[in-house]
């Protein structure tokens, strides 16, 4: 018998400034929602330190701690330290990041009415689900699932500051919601979660897959998370997109960056 190998389409984008009209709006306009601040810094509720200790720590300080913990298995974000810290650090970088992902899943993605319910798994503070509603707003319901409650008091008030009214917030382990028909998101869930892979059932994972799915991520999280999808779905399914983006100064400057690239899979429903 021979064995043909089946290869994943590979879709590869490039994104200059020209490119991007609706996710620059849509940046600039929650930057001015925010007065230019991160959501922490903006909404101030609950921190354990004060805004003056953030300028004393500095960024670069900041970015080692994130780092240091990304080595380890997972980051708690339940600790608000962790989450304060991220936010400092990568909210723009990661704000855009999401606007460029919901542009090309949105492209790339054949639904079959799935996406009227979206399921948004370790939505963490919502940044995904906000550019999924600047971007790409035609869902009956969207649910914004995380395990952690720090992290759902602060993606509602940053949808409490954008006056989003269709979406609701629910506290659970998203993988355990295996029969919730909808398409799932998972946007950086992997980051600081290795173990969420290796520790997921097939039926866990065919629940999060079945009505389709879109996980953005670094390369090396969304590479591994790649086989254990194509066993499940099958190759013809799924797509494994590049973005290479090109922000323009303003942002460049903002996310410390000159260029951006987004990772993701786009996995169609399995019919039933
Ligand atoms: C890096 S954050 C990503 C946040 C957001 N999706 C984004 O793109 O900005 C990862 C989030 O996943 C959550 N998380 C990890 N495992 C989870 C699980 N099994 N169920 C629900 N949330 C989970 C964590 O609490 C954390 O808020």
């Amino acid at each position: 018998m021979r064995v043909v190998p089946v290869r994943i389409e590979k879709l590869i984008y490039t994104f200059r400034p020209a490119d991007l009209g609706p996710e620059l709006d849509a940046y600039r306009r929650v930057l001015q929602i925010l007065d230019n601040q991160t959501p922490t810094r903006h909404f101030r509720d609950g921190l354990p330190v004060s805004a003056d200790w953030l300028d004393a720590v500095g960024l670069a300080e900041i970015e080692e701690y994130i780092r240091a913990h990304r080595e380890r298995a997972a980051i708690d974000y339940g600790a608000l330290l962790n989450f304060l810290c991220f936010d400092q650090a990568y909210f723009f970088r990661n704000f855009f990041k999401c606007l460029v992902g919901v542009r090309c899943l949105a492209a790339a993605i054949n639904l079959s009415g799935s996406e009227r319910h979206i399921i948004d798994i370790g939505c963490g503070a919502g940044t995904f689900a906000l550019a999924a509603y600047l971007l790409w707003n035609r869902w009956d319901e969207y649910i914004l699932v995380d395990k952690e409650l720090a992290q759902l008091c602060y993606a509602k008030k940053l949808f409490e500051a954008v006056e989003v009214k269709n979406v609701k917030f629910l506290h659970a382990d998203g993988l355990s919601l295996i029969s919730r028909r909808g398409f799932r998101i998972a946007s950086y869930w992997l980051c600081g979660n290795k173990n969420a892979l290796i520790n997921a059932t097939d039926e866990m994972l065919h629940g999060l897959l079945r009505d389709g799915c879109g996980i953005i991520d670094y390369a090396e999280n969304v590479d591994a998370f790649m086989s254990r999808v194509q066993a499940i779905v099958g190759p013809n399914r799924i797509r494994r997109i590049e973005a290479n983006t090109f922000p323009p100064d303003e942002i460049a400057k903002a996310i410390r960056s000159a260029r951006v690239n987004v990772h993701l899979l786009a996995i169609d429903p399995i019919q039933d």
